[in-house]
């Protein structure tokens, strides 16, 4: 029998793996530039925390999540994101006596049972950051500046920032009241998903991705249009906060998010590269979130990137990220000296080098053939000669040239070289 890889998900192999251990590094380093500390999660929660978290009238509860009861009749749910785990790990750790704001980041894989796109897949993988303790506009900025600068760092110049404000409880019941009227005349000619979400969560309307909807609510009221002087007043900020810092954005007013937890500030960093997919991050402010799963009521702010969303942008702009790196040495025998090139290898690795030798007793021949491919630097042969006097012809399979090397002293040549 044959097995595959279940739909939505993909192996991960060399050298393509090199660029993620590349954007893994990059994101890690301007995170904690920041001051974020790494966090590691469970991979399952228990399924209420995302019902409650992430919200039950959202898409990603409703159809999308992996749930399942396990032995001893939990019901347990592998995460479709990270911020409802980072919460609850907040408050049952009381980081609230933490050093505030707390800053996290993470590198998680995340599971969401969607329909198998371009970009799209069920099980995927996301950068987050999360800074829970501050509610001024300030934090919002400075975690836009990080996303920012990753993507400066990763090469990409030309991702847009998309920002709105979806305001409070507050100014959103009465925002969602004048929405509701406004839609009224219009519901026949939503689609079926939007014809339920004018009862549940009619704000969601705004953002659907069909084009019947998109043109019924070109000309709706947005929520930014009718915010409370509070949420309008950190609006106000955050866009003064990013000008101070010169990033430049676009107010989108149409960013609802697709996530229940958001209040004021939501971002989203697109790319015309990636089709219907666009969406490489996205974010928000999440001030009642603490409270829902059990916390005392505490401001946070944070996004998510999609790692496969983001190599696509980084192949699409034709950005090269560093290869995956090639051995220096490859040390091959002709003769009898399995024994000593091992023992010569293992001593090489130990003085932290990267080296290979023949394994598979390959002629002389398939072994140079091998060593051409396997894209090393320089070649050695342990022949009986170098056996003998203890050196042996170090050459450099680009250039050419070789250079007579004592065998105790390659590890010294090899650092140098
Ligand atoms: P999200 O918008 O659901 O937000 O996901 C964030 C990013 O994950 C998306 O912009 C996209 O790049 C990627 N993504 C989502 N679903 C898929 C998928 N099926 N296949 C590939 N990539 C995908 C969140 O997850 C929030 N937790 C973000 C956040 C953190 N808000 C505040 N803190």
């Amino acid at each position: 029998m044959k097995f595959s890889a279940p739909k939505g998900t993909r192996d991960l192999l060399p050298p393509e793996t090199a660029a993620w251990q590349h954007a893994e590094h990059v994101f890690g380093d301007v995170c904690r530039r920041f001051g974020y500390g790494e966090i590691r999660l469970p991979t399952f929660e228990q399924t209420e925390l995302f019902q409650r978290g992430v919200g039950d009238t959202t898409d990603i509860v409703q159809k999308e999540m992996y749930t399942f009861p396990d032995k001893g009749g939990r019901s347990l749910t592998l995460r479709p994101e990270g911020t409802a785990g980072v919460v609850r790990s907040y408050v049952e750790n009381g980081m609230a006596s933490w050093p505030s704001p707390v800053r996290l980041y993470y590198a998680i894989t995340a599971f969401r049972y969607e329909n198998v796109q371009k970009g799209r897949y069920r099980e995927f993988h996301q950068f987050g950051c999360e800074a829970i303790g501050a509610a001024g506009p300030a934090i919002d900025a400075e975690l836009i500046s990080l996303l920012q600068l990753f993507f400066a760092q990763m090469g990409l110049a030309e991702t847009k920032l998309r920002i709105n404000s979806i305001g409070c409880p507050v100014c959103r019941e009465a925002y969602q009241a004048l929405l509701r009227d406004w839609l009224k005349p219009h519901l026949p000619q939503l689609c079926d998903n939007c014809q339920d979400r004018f009862v549940r969560n009619p704000l969601r309307i705004i953002d659907c991705k069909e084009t019947r909807c998109q043109a019924v609510t070109a000309q709706a009221p947005a929520q930014a249009d009718h915010l409370c002087a509070d949420c309008q007043a950190h609006f106000d900020g955050l866009q003064h906060q990013l000008n101070v810092l010169g990033l430049s954005y676009v107010i989108d007013r149409r960013i609802v998010r697709g996530l229940d937890y958001y209040t004021r500030t939501v971002f989203e960093f697109v790319s015309e590269h990636v089709g219907t997919q666009g969406t490489i991050c996205g974010g928000g402010r999440y001030d009642g979130l603490i409270e829902t799963v059990g916390g005392a009521p505490t401001p946070g702010i944070g996004f998510a990137l999609g790692v496969e969303r983001l190599l696509m942008e980084l192949d699409a702009q034709g950005i090269q990220t560093p290869p995956a790196p090639t051995p220096v040495l490859f040390l091959a025998i002709a003769g009898d000296h399995e024994d000593e090139a091992r023992r010569l290898c293992f001593r090489l690795r130990q003085a932290g080098l990267a080296v290979e030798t023949d394994l598979l007793g390959r002629s002389l021949k398939a072994q140079m053939k091998y060593a051409g491919k396997s894209g090393t630097r320089y070649v050695l042969v342990l022949g009986d000669d170098e056996a003998a006097s203890g050196s042996g012809r170090l050459r450099n399979l680009e250039t050419r040239a070789e250079t007579e090397v004592r065998l105790d002293q390659l590890e010294q040549h090899l650092l140098e070289a």
